[in-house]
């Protein structure tokens, strides 16, 4: 059967994650979460006590940084010049400040060589916000998934409560800015791309969202 790349892009709480994981896992592909790697450079970056907004020191932080992932007994984790960064990038200060330095030109090149390269090889689920448009816009099949920003914020309420748990509303306070910035700014703006398979999950179950993908992608392979 033809290996594809298949591009996943949407707001944050929209189901990604947990989809491109299922649908990757099915497929026997291999899943790239690329907001974990803007959340590594917001980590080198908060680490280096740099502004979101200083484009020198971000330049000088990437032309150092060593940013990959790795697969071992735990899943997939993301390593910053060879320490484990997985479990330290979901706070909510990380994840500002990723929104935040992901809008700086300097890191989205830095970020768009790496991704091109961990898509060299097919047989690969993208998971983003500028998968389809910007990355890979060539990708063989290109989808967008979104909910209701009260279920967007209740899924990841719901999420957070384990790992770092936050009040309702400032997951929603949260949510709707990181919506505006990722959205709103100069610089591959969160969009669906014109020919991505829009999905709207606000009333469906995972399983269901996965099985809609499969269907379509098996009358690709
Ligand atoms: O998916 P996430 O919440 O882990 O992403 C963190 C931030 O990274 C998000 O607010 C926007 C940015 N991002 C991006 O600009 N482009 C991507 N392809 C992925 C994430």
């Amino acid at each position: 059967m033809k290996r594809l790349l298949i591009t996943i892009d949407g707001p944050s709480g929209a189901g990604k994650t947990t989809v491109s994981r299922i649908l990757a896992d099915r497929l026997g592909y291999r899943y790239i979460d690329t907001g974990a790697l803007y959340r590594g450079v917001a980590l080198a970056a908060i680490s280096s006590g740099l502004n979101p907004d200083d484009d020198n020191g971000l330049e000088k932080l990437c032309n150092t940084l060593k940013i990959s992932f790795v697969l071992d007994k735990k899943g997939l984790r993301l390593m910053l010049n060879d320490s484990d960064i997985t479990d330290q990038i979901r706070t909510p200060e990380i994840t500002m400040f990723a929104s935040a330095v992901s809008a700086r030109p300097v890191v989205r090149r830095f970020l768009l060589n790496l991704q091109r390269d961990l898509g060299k090889e097919k047989g690969v689920v993208f998971e983003g916000r500028d998968m389809g448009t910007v990355v890979f816009p060539g990708a063989d099949v290109k989808f967008f998934l979104d909910a209701s920003p009260k279920i967007r914020a209740k899924r990841r309420y719901k999420e957070l409560k384990s790992i770092n748990p936050q009040p309702l509303e400032a997951v929603e306070r949260d949510m709707d800015r990181r919506d505006k910035n990722d959205s709103t700014r100069d610089l591959a703006p969160l969009k669906p791309a014109e020919d991505a398979i829009r999905i709207d999950s606000t009333n469906l179950s995972i399983k269901i969202v996965v099985e809609r993908m499969a269907t379509i992608i098996g009358t690709l392979a």
